[in-house]
């Protein structure tokens, strides 16, 4: 696996690779790889015939007093673990590289109403930083199909969404969130918790699966289910930030008629801020 670091060394090993009759698979990061990440690649590596993986911690999604400085970079661990679960190709720009001009005249990319309410109400501009910098990365790479994680179920959305409504031929796969044994789901931010907060933190993904429960055997007070469930993560030391029901595709609020849902969170346990969410299609056979 190469490691390249300019636009310039990108476009020319990407159009080596098209130039070979290769598809190409792109998977964009932040670093500090976990067994979520490798799952990621490895389903690229089913799909494509080059994958090319990205490592920027994007400044521009970040808010201030938001984690930016202390955001985990490993790089050379994170090589090993591409190089293993068999990436092509990783860009790992710099700062300067990606925004030669500055961010403050950069030009943004904005996806009204998904971008609005859950993570984009607590972190603004956060999902214009997301787009704005996936946009600059699929011009980059010009890939085939570019695979995200289900976790940051806001996020897919936005980026489907952009890619939809700026006629980008990319196709856009979302992969099913990977957990630890006890249903925590894989974060390069759960590194921030101590021993003590990662033994509660399980409660979010066990919150997620009682919302589900009631809402499977009938109950649509959503209101009412959402406040006994708010109660139990405060009971178990979280500050939640949200933790609503709400349309799968449009992400509105759900009403009771609603068939295709997801129950999302987020909760702060000590400065960290954890998310999770869990799809629930009434309508899927069990
Ligand atoms: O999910 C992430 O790691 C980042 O938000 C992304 C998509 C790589 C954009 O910086």
């Amino acid at each position: 696996m190469n490691t390249v670091k300019t636009v310039r060394e990108l476009r020319a090993a990407v159009a080596r690779a098209r130039n070979e009759g290769k598809r190409i698979g792109f998977v964009p990061t932040m670093g500090n790889l976990h067994s979520g990440h490798v799952a990621l690649i490895t389903k690229a590596t089913q799909r494509v015939d080059f994958v090319v993986a990205s490592i920027f911690v994007n400044p521009l999604q970040f808010g201030a007093g938001e984690d930016l400085d202390k955001y985990p970079r490993t790089l050379a661990a994170d090589q090993e673990k591409l190089l293993e679960a068999g990436c092509d190709l990783l860009f790992a720009p710099t700062v300067e590289e990606m925004y030669p001009d500055g961010m403050a005249g950069q030009t943004r990319v904005s996806v009204p109403q998904l971008s609005e309410g859950l993570c984009g109400a607590s972190r603004p501009g956060h999902f214009e930083g997301v787009a704005t910098v996936v946009s600059k990365l699929f011009n980059m790479v010009q890939p085939d199909l570019a695979i995200f994680g289900q976790k940051d179920f806001q996020q897919l959305a936005v980026i489907r969404a952009l890619a939809h409504d700026l006629n980008m031929p990319i196709q856009i796969i979302g992969e099913p969130t990977v957990r630890a044994a006890d249903g925590l789901a894989l974060s390069s931010r759960n590194g921030f918790l101590s021993e003590k907060q990662r033994a509660v933190a399980p409660v979010v993904y066990r919150t997620l699966n009682a919302i589900a429960e009631s809402i499977k055997q009938g109950e649509r007070d959503f209101p009412a289910l959402i406040n006994t469930q708010i109660k139990q993560l405060e009971a178990a030391g979280l500050r939640p930030d949200y933790l609503e029901v709400r349309h799968a595709l449009t992400l509105r609020p759900a009403t009771a008629q609603d068939r295709d849902l997801v129950i999302l969170v987020a909760a702060f346990l000590g400065t960290t801020r954890l998310i999770d969410n869990l799809h629930l299609n009434l309508d899927a056979p069990a």
